[in-house]
């Protein structure tokens, strides 16, 4: 009977499907796994689900053993887990994209008017008991109709958030991705530019590309020294795209107006001075967390395992890049 380790408590959709296949299903604490847990746990099962918090390196595939078919990660990024050292054992590395592309680019247009709207520095002054009367230039935020946004990474969620923004609220979109993308450029009615030439043009910066070592601090104090003073970062991707340590100099410099992020450099810490800035918004990596679209990733997870276990391709395979 096979044996599936998963580490941390996910939706019990997932967990329900593994089960009634009559396998030996473990699952791991409600918050983070010590390491020593999952080394432990991980001896002798076949398939482990993984979440993002948790490093599925080499150590943890020689813990788990020879017969480890399958690491299914909750999560569409995977920079967590060592897909080289994986491919080199014959472990399949499968992940959750598609079903959270809506809710990461909702939470990405949220976080995008809660800065330009300065919605959350709003609530703080309101329920501060800030609000003494009705003033013409109280906390004056920036238009959005006809301003320019820049998607840096056009894949799934960068389309979806192009594609709302563009359709919903009249802005112009410009993009920049390793990748160009022609279809894609006509199907949105997007405009291809250069990395620093986005920078320079764009009134809103989000960033949609996977964490890998061309990515890594891509956003660091030099691109942003190319954005403009009026412009807003925001980030749903991964912490590490950006420098966070020269975005907070930015920020207090206002050689940029704001930031709006979900995740960061090294979480779940904050660099030493971001949160006492009034011109960012922060949240704790809750761009995919709903109801729904956890309920999703839990279910393809663990169809991914049912699909190797079962000895078929699954759908969500990680390719080597
Ligand atoms: C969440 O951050 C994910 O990659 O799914
Ligand atoms: C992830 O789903 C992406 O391709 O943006």
């Amino acid at each position: 009977m096979p044996k599936i380790f998963i580490t941390r408590q996910i939706p019990e959709k997932g967990i329900n499907i593994l089960k009634e296949k009559g396998w030996e299903v473990t699952v791991g604490p409600e918050g983070e796994i010590s390491r020593e847990e999952l080394l432990e746990k991980v001896n002798g099962v076949e398939a482990i689900l993984s979440v993002l918090t948790e490093k599925i390196d080499k150590e943890v595939m020689e813990a788990a053993g020879k017969q480890l078919k399958i690491i299914a990660n909750y999560a569409v990024g995977y920079n967590n887990i060592d897909v080289a050292e994986a491919k080199e054992r014959d472990i399949i590395v499968t992940n959750t994209p598609g079903v959270l592309t809506d809710a990461v680019a909702e939470h990405t247009v949220a976080l995008l008017f809660a800065i330009a709207e300065r919605i959350v520095e709003a609530d703080r002054y309101t329920r501060a008991g800030k609000f003494k009367v009705w003033g013409p230039k109280l906390l004056l935020g920036a238009d959005i109709k006809e301003r320019i946004l820049g998607i840096i990474g056009l894949g799934r969620i960068g389309s979806a958030v192009a594609q709302r923004m563009r359709d919903g609220f009249g802005v112009k979109v410009i993009y920049f991705d390793v990748l160009r993308n022609e279809e894609l450029e006509k199907k949105h009615n997007i405009e291809y530019r250069e990395l620093d030439d986005l920078l320079k043009e764009a009134d809103f910066v989000s960033l949609h590309t996977a964490l890998t070592d061309e990515t890594r601090h891509l956003i660091n104090t030099e691109r942003l020294k190319t954005m403009k003073p009026t412009a807003y970062l925001i980030n749903t991707s991964r912490g590490p795209v950006i420098d966070e340590k020269a975005l907070l100099e930015v920020l207090k410099n206002k050689t940029i107006a704001g930031a709006a992020l979900d995740v960061f450099e090294n979480e779940p810490e904050l660099t030493l001075g971001l949160a006492d800035l009034e011109n960012i918004v922060l949240t704790p990596h809750i761009a995919s967390a709903t109801k729904e679209t956890r309920d999703k990733m839990a279910e393809m997870a663990a169809n991914n395992i049912i699909a190797v276990l079962e000895g078929h391709t699954p759908l969500n395979l990680v390719e080597l890049k």
